[in-house]
């Protein structure tokens, strides 16, 4: 198996900037629509802050997340709230192009709404490795070794029917996740990874360690690894 593309930058400032001209060729190179499954958590909000500054036409765009803390969109641990503060409110994107997971109600139900709306968008009732769901999913990654929130020792770890669940334990509050199968149907997948306290996860995710949420993914397209040096240390 040969190794995921890795580029190692100096810093997560340099790291944003070349990944935000990476994404915008992306999308320039795409006919039609665009969808684009956005992570949550600290790392993407200067890449988010980046994007926004780029020429890019946002009407092609479709703005998915790939997991979500069940609090309010106004709440400060929101991951829609973050990506909305660091790059949505900074770009003409159509609402009817953005797509946060609900936080509302009951968390089993909304995630149901949620998979509801990528099955209405997918067309078909079985997820195709050769026609992906999103055009580009990024992840980023726990010390832990989870991705979205595919917590370790989680039930949903072994869900394959459903493309998005609710998570109760594991973290202060319930998370809306994709399973894999879901966040697995893409055609470029793109972990964005910086800090010392990552290099391990880092090492043993990339190195496919099936203990860890991460080591199990398997991308129906292109993976790349992002990383600062930092993160990039034990490689
Ligand atoms: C979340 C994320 C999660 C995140 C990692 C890394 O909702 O928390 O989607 O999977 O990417 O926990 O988080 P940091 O970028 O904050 O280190």
């Amino acid at each position: 198996m040969s190794s995921p593309r890795t580029e190692t930058f100096s810093d997560p400032q340099e790291m944003a900037w070349r990944a935000a001209d990476w994404i915008a060729g992306l999308i320039a190179a795409k006919d039609g629509p665009f969808r684009l499954a956005l992570a949550g958590g600290s790392t993407p909000r200067l890449l988010y802050g980046e994007l926004s500054l780029r020429m890019i036409d946002w009407s092609k765009v479709e703005f998915y997340w790939i997991d979500e803390r069940f609090v309010p969109p106004d709440h400060p641990d929101s991951n829609y709230r973050m990506a909305a503060e660091t790059l949505l409110r900074h770009i003409p994107a159509q609402p009817e192009d953005i797509h946060p997971m609900p936080t509302d109600g009951d968390p089993d139900d909304a995630a149901r709404r949620y998979e509801a709306l990528l099955r209405t968008t997918y067309r078909a009732e079985a997820l195709d490795p050769a026609r992906p769901l999103f055009d580009f999913v990024l992840l980023g990654l726990g010390g832990d070794g989870h991705i979205c929130s595919l917590l370790p020792g989680s039930p949903v770890l072994a869900e394959n029917e459903r493309w998005v669940a609710p998570v109760a334990k594991g973290r202060p509050e319930v998370r809306l996740t994709l399973t894999y199968p879901c966040v697995q149907s893409s055609r470029v997948t793109a972990f964005l990874v910086t800090g010392r306290g990552k290099a391990d996860a880092v090492k043993r995710v990339r190195a496919g360690d099936m203990s860890l949420p991460g080591g199990r993914l398997k991308p129906d397209g292109e993976l790349v690894w992002l990383l600062d040096h930092d993160a990039a240390r034990l490689l």
